[in-house]
C-alpha cells in the first residue's frame, strides 16, 4: 500500500488552511527560526477571510478617545452572551491594536481620518466605532498583506492539496498529515513536530451560505477524528444580510458595512422595522429621540445607536420574523436601504465591492434602489477547544487558530471580531507551535501501519463504483441543515435532524467515485469532504438539541428565553470508537477584575 505514498515532505510547523490564521501563524513560526509550511486545498488567497469585508475590530481610539480594551472585551462577551472563553475575548481586546498596526506596518492601506490615522467605521454591537477598514474589501486586503510578507519569508506553500486525515506518533502525539493533490490524485505525506489547523469553517453544510465551496468542516473534521475536543458547535452564526436574488448568488455577502455606513431595514410596507426586535437588556429610549435624522436607542451605557447595529443574531432573528408575518421582499427577504440615506459618490467610496456585486450579479444599482437580503449562514463560533494562551488543542502536536477554534466568540461573533482573532490567535498559535517543534529534537517516526490504514479510507469511494453519488449526499445535508438545524430550531425538528443525519452517514460511507480515474475527480473529493460535512452537522445537531435555550446564534422557538443555567456551561464534543457524545462542563471562572466590568449589566 505505501507504494502509493511517493511523496513526503518534513517540516518543523506544518500549517492546514491558508486564510488570515494560517498566514499569520505561519510569519510568526518562521520568524522563531522554524522550517514551515502551509498546505490549503484551494489557492493561496482564496480563503473565507475576504468575506470579512468590512473591518477588523480593534480599540485604537482613533475615532471615539474614549475606546480601550476594557469597552471591546466587554461588548465581545456581551455579544457572545458571556458564554465566551473570558481569557480569549481579554487577549484579543488586547492584542488587536498591535496586530492592526503590525497589519499597517507590513503595507496595508486602511481607509484614513482627516488626521492621517487608520479610521474606524461602526458595526453592530461595538460601542464604539471601532473597525479599522479598507473600503469593503478589508479581508482581502490583510490577506494581501500577510500574504505579501509570508512569501517574502521562505515558507514552503502547497497548493490544491486536500488533507484527508492527521496521524499520530507511537505517543499519540499528532505527528502528520495526508492528503492528496486535487489535480492528480497522488497523495502526500507532511511529517510535522507541531501541526496549526487554520482551515475555516463548516459554512457549505447550509443551503444558504455565504461560504465558498472549501468550507466543509474539514479542520473540524480532522480534529475531532483524531480525538481533540470541540466546543459551542451549536452556535452557528446566521450573518442578517446575504443576497436572496438571483438565486444563483443567494447566500452571497453583503457586508454589515453598509449599516454601519447608515443603511437601514424596511419590510414590504415600507416601516424599518427594527425598532420593533431592541431585546429587553437595551432600554427603549427611542421614542421620538432624533440625531442626524436618525433614530437612536439607547443600551443604559450610554451607547446611542441605530438599531439596525444591534448584534447580529438579533438582526437576523427580527429579519426572519417579518418575512415569516408575510412582510418580506418579493423573494423571500426584506429591503436593505442606503439609497435613501447617503450620496452615490459616498456609497460607491466606502462600498464600492457592494456597488459592483449588486450592479453585475443583480443589475441592481445600490445607490438609487434598496437591496433585497436576508439573513445568510457565515461563521461558526464552535470549534476546536484550544488553550487561551498557546492555542494548544487537547491532543498533542496539535494547535487551532481562526474560524476553526472555538471559545473566543461564545455563542455569537460581533462583526470585525473575525479578522483581529484570525491575527491575534493566529500569532499566537504560530508562536507556540514552534515552541513545541524547536524543543524536539528526535525525527518524527509514524507507523506504516497507520499510513496504510489512512490510505485505505482515502481510497474507499473508488471501491463503490456503484455507490451514490456524492453531489446527491451533499445536497442532501444542506437540506437537512437549512431546514431542520436552521435559523430557528425547536426539539421536533432537532430530534427529526438527529434521525436524517444518521442515514445521512450510512449514505455517506456508501457515496462512491463515480469515475475510476483519480485525475481532477470531483466526485472523489466531494465523498472525502462528506465526511466531514456530516461529523461537523452532527456535531451541531447534538449540541443544538440538548441546549434548551435560546442564546446568540442557538434560537430555540420552543426555549425563546436564555437559561441561566445553560449560562454556565459549554458543551464539549467528542468522538470516541466513532461514536459522537456531547457533555456538558463549566464555563472557565472569570478574574474578579474583569468580572467588575460587567458589575452594572442587566442580568
Ligand atoms: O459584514 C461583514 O463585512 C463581515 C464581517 C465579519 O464577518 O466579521
Amino acid at each position: 500500500m505505501t507504494d502509493e505514498l511517493n511523496e513526503i515532505h518534513s517540516y518543523d510547523v506544518v500549517i492546514i488552511g491558508a486564510g488570515g490564521a494560517g498566514l499569520r501563524a505561519a510569519i510568526e513560526a518562521r520568524s522563531l527560526g522554524c522550517t514551515v509550511a502551509i498546505v490549503c486545498k484551494s489557492l493561496l488567497g482564496k480563503a473565507h477571510t475576504v468575506m470579512a469585508e468590512g473591518g477588523i475590530a480593534a480599540a485604537l481610539g482613533n475615532v471615539w478617545k474614549e475606546d480601550n480594551w476594557k469597552v471591546h472585551f466587554r461588548d465581545t462577551m456581551r455579544g457572545g452572551k458571556m458564554l465566551n472563553n473570558y481569557r480569549m475575548a481579554e487577549l484579543h481586546a488586547k492584542e488587536a491594536p498591535e496586530r492592526v498596526l503590525e497589519l499597517e506596518e507590513w503595507g496595508a492601506l486602511f481607509d484614513r481620518t482627516k488626521d492621517g490615522l487608520i479610521l474606524q467605521r461602526d458595526f453592530g454591537g461595538h460601542k464604539y466605532a471601532r473597525l479599522a477598514h479598507v473600503g469593503d474589501r478589508t479581508g482581502l486586503e490583510l490577506i494581501r498583506t500577510l500574504q505579501q510578507k509570508a512569501t517574502s519569508m521562505d515558507i514552503d506553500v502547497f497548493m490544491e492539496c486536500k488533507i484527508v486525515k492527521l496521524l499520530k506518533d507511537s505517543s499519540g502525539a499528532v505527528a502528520g498529515a495526508l492528503g492528496f493533490w486535487r489535480n492528480s490524485g497522488e497523495f502526500v505525506l507532511f511529517k510535522g513536530k507541531s501541526f496549526i489547523l487554520a482551515a475555516g469553517g463548516i459554512g457549505k453544510s447550509w443551503k444558504f451560505t455565504s461560504n465558498s465551496w472549501e468550507s466543509t468542516g474539514d479542520g473540524h473534521a480532522l480534529a475531532a477524528l483524531a480525538g481533540a475536543d470541540l466546543i459551542d458547535m451549536e452556535f452557528v452564526q446566521f450573518h442578517p444580510t446575504g443576497m436572496v436574488w438571483p438565486l444563483s448568488v443567494r447566500g452571497l455577502l453583503v457586508t454589515e458595512g453598509v449599516r454601519g455606513d447608515g443603511g437601514i431595514l424596511k419590510n414590504s410596507l415600507g416601516k424599518r422595522f427594527m425598532f420593533d426586535y431592541i431585546p429587553e437588556m437595551f432600554a427603549k429610549e427611542t421614542a421620538d429621540s432624533e440625531e442626524e435624522g436618525d433614530r437612536w436607542y439607547d443600551d443604559k451605557a450610554n451607547n446611542r445607536r441605530p438599531p439596525e447595529l444591534l448584534p447580529r443574531d438579533e438582526v437576523a432573528r427580527s429579519i426572519n420574523s417579518e418575512v415569516k408575518a408575510g412582510r418580506g421582499s418579493p423573494h423571500g427577504g426584506v429591503f436593505l436601504d442606503i439609497a435613501s440615506r447617503r450620496s452615490p459618490e459616498y456609497i460607491k467610496r466606502r462600498l464600492p465591492s457592494m456597488y459592483h456585486q449588486f450592479k453585475e450579479l443583480a443589475d441592481v444599482d445600490i445607490t438609487k434602489t434598496p437591496m433585497e437580503i436576508g439573513p445568510t449562514c457565515h461563521y461558526v463560533m464552535g470549534g476546536v477547544r484550544v488553550d487561551p494562551d498557546t492555542a494548544a488543542s487537547t491532543l498533542e502536536g496539535l494547535f487551532a487558530a481562526g474560524e476553526v477554534a472555538g471559545g473566543m466568540h461564545g455563542s455569537n461573533r460581533l462583526g470585525g471580531n473575525s479578522l483581529s482573532d484570525l491575527v491575534v490567535f493566529g500569532k499566537r498559535a504560530g508562536e507556540h507551535a514552534a515552541k513545541r517543534a524547536l524543543g524536539i529534537s528526535k525525527e518524527v517516526q509514524i507507523e506504516e501501519a497507520e499510513i496504510n490504514l489512512a490510505l485505505s479510507e482515502a481510497l474507499a469511494p473508488f471501491n463503490r463504483s456503484d455507490g451514490e453519488n456524492p453531489f446527491t449526499v451533499q445536497h442532501e445535508i444542506q437540506e437537512t441543515m437549512q431546514n431542520l438545524v436552521g435559523i430557528i430550531r425547536n426539539q421536533s425538528e432537532l430530534e427529526q435532524a438527529q434521525v436524517e443525519i444518521e442515514k445521512l452517514k450510512t449514505r455517506v460511507s456508501q457515496a462512491g467515485a463515480t469515475i475510476s480515474s483519480r485525475r481532477f475527480n470531483s466526485a472523489w473529493h466531494t465523498a472525502l469532504d462528506l465526511i466531514s460535512m456530516i461529523t461537523v452537522s452532527e456535531s451541531v445537531a447534538k449540541s443544538a438539541l440538548i441546549r434548551k435555550e435560546s442564546r446568540g446564534g442557538h434560537t430555540r422557538e420552543d426555549y425563546p428565553k436564555p437559561d441561566p443555567e445553560f449560562g454556565k456551561i459549554n458543551h464539549v464534543v467528542r468522538i470516541s470508537n466513532k461514536e459522537m457524545s456531547v457533555v456538558a462542563e463549566p464555563l472557565p471562572q472569570m478574574t474578579p477584575e474583569l468580572a467588575e466590568i460587567f458589575k452594572d449589566d442587566v442580568k
